[in-house]
């Protein structure tokens, strides 16, 4: 397998992103230049080893689970783009057990959804795609996931290798690499981004102008207990992530998303993350959250916070 995106070129002419071909090939070059990821090489390497395996079956609607041939090498194959954060995913009778069970997020944010079928989104720093590969199993047209992270774009290129669905594509770009396109998309996701951005309003003003009028925006997102008006500004580190810039309540979240005029917003989910939906594996062996919280109060972060708390809202562009 090799990260090749001239099919998805060719699945863009004639479309409404079809002036996205100008651009991209330069961005994605450099989306993915050697001089800044120095791993990028071996990564494609063990991309190039990955087998042709025959497949019986591919689930993507329940789960990400391809059936078929077995290969006793498979295991360490796919161990070699350590660390897998999202997923799981079934490939060949390989479990990949990955830190994040981002299947119960989907499972929180499907029901809230209009129907994905004959859809084409775009998916906001989608990470290695796990929910790019679930909007295609609800028969989603094309779905477009972002994320600047190579190794997030070697780990889809090396389960695409065994899926072969061609309706979903992830792009090693920001969101602020993405060419201009008013409209273009029926739906817009930005899960697990908004509290990474140093400005969330114009990030909320951004996912909207790709969105076309009457298509939905669905954001989710950390946020922290408190009246209108109220966001949560971490001094420092939040539950040890260093980039972490407003956690908002969620009567601030629907005020951002009135101000940017998003109509219809409905906070469809809170959820505490669990040190079950969050935690070290076999295929992610770093620190992860039952040890970014404090071990003598789980309700609060290491460094005193309010303890991770997410919160689904869904509206119209
Ligand atoms: C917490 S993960 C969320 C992944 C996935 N959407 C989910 O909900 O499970 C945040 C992702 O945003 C990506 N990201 C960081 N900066 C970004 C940017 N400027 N534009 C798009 N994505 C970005 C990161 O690489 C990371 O994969």
């Amino acid at each position: 397998m090799k990260i090749d995106y001239s099919e998805f070129y060719e699945q863009l002419k004639g479309s409404d992103l079809e002036s996205w071909n100008n651009a991209l090939p330069e961005l994605i070059a450099h989306g993915l230049r050697y001089e800044r990821y120095g791993l990028l090489p071996q990564w494609e390497e063990a991309l190039a080893q990955l087998p042709a395996l025959k497949r019986v079956a591919v689930d993507l609607k329940n789960e990400v689970r391809i059936e078929g041939e077995a290969c006793p090498e498979l295991t360490e194959q796919l161990q070699a783009f350590h660390p897998w954060r999202k997923g799981p995913y079934n490939i060949h009778g390989v479990h990949i057990d990955t830190e994040w069970r981002s299947d119960w997020k989907w499972d929180r944010v499907l029901p809230h959804l209009q129907p994905l079928e004959g859809r084409t989104i775009l998916d906001v720093g989608c990470g290695n795609g796990y929910h790019c590969w679930r909007m295609a199993g609800e028969g989603a047209k094309l779905v477009v996931g972002i994320d600047p992270t190579p190794m997030f774009i070697c780990q889809f290129f090396a389960l695409k290798n065994f899926i072969n669905n061609s309706r979903a594509w992830v792009l090693p770009l920001g969101i602020e690499h993405v060419p201009e396109t008013p409209g273009a998309f029926d739906t817009v996701f930005s899960m697990g981004v908004l509290y990474h951005r140093k400005s969330p309003v114009d990030h909320i003003f951004n996912l909207k102008s790709f969105l076309r009028p009457g298509g939905e925006l669905v954001i989710e997102t950390l946020v922290a207990d408190g009246p209108e008006g109220y966001s949560l500004i971490p001094q420092g580190r939040y539950a040890k992530m260093r980039n972490v810039w407003f956690i908002p309540s969620v009567p601030t979240l629907e005020l951002w998303l009135k101000r940017c005029g998003l109509r219809d917003i409905r906070t469809v989910d809170i959820n505490t993350t669990s040190t079950d939906e969050q935690r070290s594996t076999d295929w992610m062996t770093f620190d992860s959250l039952p040890t970014f919280l404090d071990p003598a109060d789980p309700t609060k972060t290491i460094e005193g916070h309010p303890a991770p708390k997410r919160a689904v809202v869904v509206a119209t562009g």
